[in-house]
């Protein structure tokens, strides 16, 4: 399929069957990750890969809302980025998770952004600190964000390219 396809077809996926992600498709998932520009070529990103059910009930309750699709999803990866290697590793997990969370759709995996960085966990310490007490990581690694996945229950309609914005593209002048 064109690339613009598969873009137009990506959405957040918030429901899941409970079937498991092949551990295959997980794998591309995980290497599209990997793949991901990254300034100076740091890649400074640490991916943290959750399948145990337990974990990612607690882990739901990492933002007081926004992380609740954890509760159905087969899995999840967390994205850590080491701020001592780089002052851009917060755009270089970005891509990482963009590249991810379009390679599993392209995968027929359902997958959501949830985003960590900056956001508050349901018993009010940071959603960083919640996880970093649940899953152990070190104080040099910080958290960018989880990337929630799962065999999709409702996938919304793809975009429509008719519909795009193109007001928003300015050409040599604003
Ligand atoms: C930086 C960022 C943070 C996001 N945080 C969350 C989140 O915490 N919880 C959630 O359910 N969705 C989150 N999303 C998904 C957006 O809500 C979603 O991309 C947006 O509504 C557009 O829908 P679409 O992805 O289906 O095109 C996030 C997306 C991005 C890029």
């Amino acid at each position: 399929m064109e690339l613009l396809e598969i873009m137009r077809n990506r959405r957040s996926v918030r429901t899941y069957t409970g079937e498991p992600v092949p551990e295959d498709k997980l794998l591309k998932i995980l290497k599209a990750g990997l793949l991901s520009a990254s300034g100076r070529a740091v890649r400074p990103w640490e991916f943290l890969v959750v399948q145990k059910k337990e974990t990612l009930r607690k882990m739901a309750d990492s933002r007081a809302a926004g992380a609740k699709m954890l509760m159905d999803a087969d899995c999840a990866v967390v994205v850590l980025g080491d701020e001592e290697k780089t002052d851009v590793w917060t755009e270089d997990c970005s891509i990482a998770m963009a590249n991810m969370h379009l390679m599993a759709d392209s995968l027929g995996v359902g997958s959501c952004w949830i985003q960590g960085r900056l956001r508050e966990a349901s018993d009010g310490r940071s959603t960083e600190a919640y996880l970093r007490e649940l899953l152990g990581y070190p104080e040099h690694l910080k958290l960018e964000a989880v990337l929630s996945l799962g065999m999709p229950k409702d996938h919304p309609r793809p975009y429509d390219l008719e519909e795009l914005p193109m007001e928003k593209v300015h050409r040599e002048l604003f």
